[in-house]
């Protein structure tokens, strides 16, 4: 069975403990992230790593794993890279939702974060996560290549032209690309740009986007960004000094894929047609959505009760949910 968030919170109670020795490298992470400085220098530290894991890698493994959920079953990878891949949150969520994935390999710039990374991984029920690779490497390097490649939380650590240049050597390595940024308008501007590039090399976009064309929100009107809800653990609380049992991590994303760049009107695998991109408005005897189109554009749409079937879907359906239900 796939791996899921309990697992990873079992991992990191063998490895972590109570963790209670955290909170100071805790607070000084967040410090170190709200204040711009480059976390990537912060994690070069046992210590911040060990923070990153407890308060930082259950939220960004949610985040991938949404992101990969909503590119849908037709993302089969068979190896996986993950790129500024850390203590290795992406490749929990690729072992996740991806039962073809064989293979894992993590690079990272941080050995401390590696080196836990690999502790935590070593500990999961899944044989991909057990077996995974981890490389010690400082962007820029030679990419390996491989079906899918990850970059989660990563591309913001570096500099706009060296976001360009590494998203572009995924595709040039990869036959799939997940970007995944922390859903802020600098998140997003950042995403933005790594959309831009994979575009650029002929990649199309599986999700959450319905058409490969220029994002309504590129104007800087709105930020597009989902929410997933997590659990915190009694260790994740501490750390953080949280006293509610979940949180609301917010990110935005790219999936994209090389194959389809062949046939450019047809969609690809698993591409909506259109894409919820705010909590709908529950109103009597209708649902009020707004909807990221194919056209394109930010389309408000109303389900009445009238609908049917599809009131009931509109009821059901959630910030980030593919729109139409049935394409
Ligand atoms: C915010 S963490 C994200 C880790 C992981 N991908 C996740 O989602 O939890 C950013 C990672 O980028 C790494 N990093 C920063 N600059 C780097 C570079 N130039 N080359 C390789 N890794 C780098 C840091 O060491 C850190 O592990």
């Amino acid at each position: 069975m796939a791996v899921g968030e309990r697992d990873l919170d079992a991992a990191l109670d063998a490895v972590l403990g109570s963790g209670s020795e955290l909170a100071p490298a805790a607070a000084a992470l967040s410090a170190a992230y709200r204040s711009g400085r480059r976390p990537g220098e912060v994690l070069d530290d046992p210590t911040a790593a060990r923070a990153y894991a407890a308060v930082r890698m259950p939220a960004t493994f949610a985040a991938v794993r949404a992101a990969l959920r909503a590119a849908g079953p037709g993302l089969r990878p068979t190896t996986l890279l993950d790129i500024g891949g850390g203590t290795g949150a992406a490749v929990w969520a690729a072992a996740a939702t991806l039962p073809s994935l064989r293979s894992a390999h993590v690079l990272d710039g941080s050995a401390p974060a590696l080196a836990l990374g690999r502790r935590i991984a070593a500990g999961a029920p899944d044989p991909v996560l057990a077996g995974a690779t981890w490389t010690q490497a400082r962007w820029p390097v030679d990419l390996p290549g491989a079906d899918l490649a990850t970059l989660a939380y990563f591309a913001g650590e570096l500099r706009p032209e060296q976001q360009v240049a590494v998203v572009a050597a995924a595709a040039d390595r990869a036959g799939a690309v997940a970007v995944v940024e922390p859903g802020t308008p600098a998140g997003f501007a950042d995403l933005l740009r790594a959309r831009d590039t994979l575009l650029g090399m002929g990649f199309r976009i599986v999700a959450p986007c319905p058409h490969d064309l220029d994002c309504p929100w590129a104007t800087g009107s709105d930020w597009c960004h989902f929410p997933v809800r997590l659990p915190r653990s009694a260790r994740h609380r501490q750390v953080k000094g949280a006293r509610l049992g979940w949180e609301d991590e917010k990110f935005s994303y790219v999936v994209a894929v090389r194959d389809g760049a062949d046939r450019p009107e047809g969609r690809p695998e698993g591409r909506p047609e259109g894409r919820i991109v705010r909590h709908p408005v529950q109103r009597k005897g209708m649902v009020e959505l707004t909807v990221c189109a194919a056209r394109p554009g930010i389309e408000r749409v109303i389900v009445s009760k009238r609908s049917g079937a599809d009131y009931k879907a509109a009821r059901d359906a959630g910030w980030g949910d593919a729109w139409p239900p049935h394409p």
